[in-house]
């Protein structure tokens, strides 16, 4: 079997991070499309975001390395106490991605693994996660690794041509907006 190499991101990183958060992003939307957007130049946006992250201490951007190609990311950060979440400080795992043709390697739980690790390292006292309710595989992942289930969202939509349009923004989608 190859090794895979787990290690920090870097600027130079960033092209193959804005592919790989673009392919994510689409599996999402094609899950959803009214609940996970899909901006234009979805790759730049995640590209950009996705560098700054790497310079932002209280995140943690990994790449997995497999003969000196990138088959995959992961990506968390630190948050605050959240009142309305009823959530105190924790890490976030916010971003997962394997190429398809790296999976069911064990590269997505060295991934979680180390993203976990770098997040309890730096404080945090727990680490959540949000995974779209048909996406079984990452979940079955997730449970395996010690992930239990906590809550559940939903989602419904105003009726036709009642929201206003959003104007649109910069960059990849974030819990900071
Ligand atoms: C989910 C994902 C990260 C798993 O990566 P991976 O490298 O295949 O994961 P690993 O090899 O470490 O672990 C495989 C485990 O994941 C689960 N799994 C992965 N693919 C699965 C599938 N198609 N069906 C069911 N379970 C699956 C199983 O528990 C599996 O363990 P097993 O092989 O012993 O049954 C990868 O499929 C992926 O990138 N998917 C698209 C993006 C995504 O869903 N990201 C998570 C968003 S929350």
């Amino acid at each position: 079997m190859t090794s895979i190499t787990i290690r920090a991101a870097s600027a130079a990183d960033g092209e193959a991070l804005g592919r790989m958060g673009a392919a994510l992003a689409r599996l999402h939307h094609d899950y959803d499309a009214t609940r996970f957007m899909l901006p234009d130049d979805i790759e730049a946006g995640y590209q950009w975001w996705l560098r700054r992250e790497i310079d932002n201490k209280k995140a943690v951007v990994l790449v997995a390395e497999r003969e000196g190609g990138l088959v995959g990311y992961g990506y968390g950060r630190l948050e605050g106490k959240d009142w309305n979440r009823l959530l105190d400080r924790h890490g976030e795992l916010v971003d997962l991605w394997v190429a398809p043709a790296a999976r069911r390697a064990g590269v997505g739980e060295q991934l979680v693994e180390a993203v976990v690790a770098a997040l309890l390292e730096r404080g945090a006292p727990r680490v959540l996660l949000g995974t779209a309710a048909p996406n079984v595989a990452a979940q079955r992942l997730f449970a395996r690794l010690g992930f239990r289930p906590t809550m559940v969202e939903m989602t419904r939509d105003a009726p036709p041509g009642a929201a206003k349009k959003s104007r649109p923004g910069r960059g990849r989608p974030s819990s900071d907006g």
